[in-house]
């Protein structure tokens, strides 16, 4: 069933009804079989099997930068070299919340003063739409959130530049490759852009989550991520970027390594405040990744090529069911079709997007809360949806999806009565 049968759009809502349905497209989370991949991690270090070179991980070795093959892998994975990393436990996004707290607290490298002491409250710029954990985390550290538009080759660079020439602006947080929700890319003249950018804060920082940097969905057909790093310092900004990524979405969600990059400067200042919470992090979490990635057939880039035979489908599942049930886009709604990452982004052309989402809830579709891809959960124009296909197998997607279309129809159908 799709939405282009000849049915009325409320006649198919009510066969979908009918049919009980529990799918869930909200849950951004690799899939049991993605995981399977991983499951050699479990095991790859026997017992007696714990010093990485000379370093007894059982203790605390090497400090806080994190045991230096990772170091060296992950540097490899962000292209820069290891020195210029830091390797942390699970979560990228507490390593991001260590980092905008340090800026608070203690300013960052070059900062006139902790960023709690300005003149008024330190603002962010984050695109929309964009992801809600972002959000959630500078609002609550107490940032004013300040939105530019997420367009095809990235964040909306004029925008940004004019917003940089207020002082209070701080930096940017936005991910570069496959962006959460709508997937682009930035690209490297963008980049390039923002490295250069002329900000009234001497301490402007691009605070760049790399959740998606290797998450292609296509052998031959890939965005090309940008080295911000590199780019920053050759523009003579060598602190203005921070880079954070994790094997979240890599190995385990919930048991992988977070890791951020920056100048070797940067390293040394942020992992100073770091050593001050802990010791350092769980180094044999660090050697069973370095082990299991090495041994991998193809490395970290054969297990991503593995993902990918298992996520592409996914998408595709998407981007046909939409086209089969909405028509030509533009006419119910809009969409991406990322090459990689981990979402879907559609776009009502009405403003329809909560009455789709409470539809499709109704009809046992869960789907991501309207307005979670702005801040405050508000989206000013109601009409963003974000689908999540990596976690429920490929039928249930199909199945998801062909939901979906019938309840844009719906929706839009009703708001063209209701509106005449
Ligand atoms: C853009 C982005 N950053 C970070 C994360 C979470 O990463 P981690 O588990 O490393 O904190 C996600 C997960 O959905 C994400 O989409």
């Amino acid at each position: 069933m799709t939405a282009r049968d000849d049915l009325p759009a409320q006649q198919q809502y009510d066969a979908l009804k009918a049919r009980h349905l529990k799918l869930n497209m909200q849950r951004g989370q690799p899939s049991d079989a993605d995981f399977d991949l991983s499951n050699g991690l479990l095991d790859v270090l026997r017992r007696g099997d714990y010093m990485a070179g000379n370093l007894d991980t059982r203790n605390y070795p090497g400090g806080v930068h994190g045991l230096p093959e990772a170091r060296e892998l992950f540097g490899q994975y962000l292209d820069v070299p290891a020195a210029q990393v830091i390797v942390w436990n699970n979560a990228s996004l507490e390593l991001q919340g260590f980092v905008l707290t340090a800026a608070l607290l203690h300013g960052l490298r070059g900062s006139p003063q902790p960023w709690v002491r300005l003149s008024g409250k330190p603002k962010m710029i984050v695109t929309v739409p964009g992801y809600d954990r972002h959000f959630l985390l500078l609002e609550t550290l107490g940032y004013d959130l300040v939105t530019v538009e997420m367009q095809d080759d990235g964040p909306d660079l004029d925008a940004v530049e004019r917003l940089a020439q207020d002082e209070l602006v701080k930096g940017i947080l936005f991910v570069p490759t496959y962006s959460n929700p709508s997937g682009e890319t930035i690209s490297e003249d963008k980049a390039r852009r923002l490295s250069q950018l002329k900000a009234a804060a001497p301490d402007f920082t691009i605070f760049a989550d790399d959740a998606y940097r290797v998450h292609h969905l296509f052998e031959q057909n890939r965005d090309v991520p940008v080295n911000l790093i590199k780019l920053c310092a050759e523009a003579g900004h060598p602190d203005r970027a921070i880079v954070f990524a994790s094997t979240s979405k890599i190995t385990f969600g919930g048991a992988g390594l977070g890791f951020f990059a920056s100048s070797e400067a940067n390293v040394a200042y942020l992992a100073k405040l770091l050593g001050v919470q802990s010791i350092g992090p769980n180094k044999i979490e660090q050697l069973r990744h370095v082990r299991f990635l090495s041994q991998y057939p193809g490395g970290l880039g054969g297990l991503m090529k593995d993902h990918a035979k298992l996520l592409a489908p996914k998408f595709q599942a998407v981007y046909d069911a939409l086209a089969a049930g909405l028509g030509a886009a533009g006419e119910y709604a809009t969409w991406k079709t990322p090459k990689g990452g981990y979402f879907v982004s559609v776009d009502t052309v009405l403003p329809v997007a909560d009455r789709v989402i409470a539809l499709a809830e109704a009809a046992g579709v869960s789907l991501t809360p309207a307005g979670a891809t702005y801040p405050g959960g508000v989206d000013p124009h109601n009409t963003n949806i974000r689908l999540s296909p990596s976690r429920p197998p490929v039928e249930e997607v199909r199945e998801a999806m062909q939901a979906v279309a019938v309840c844009i129809k719906l929706a839009s159908e009703e708001y063209r009565t209701a509106h005449g």
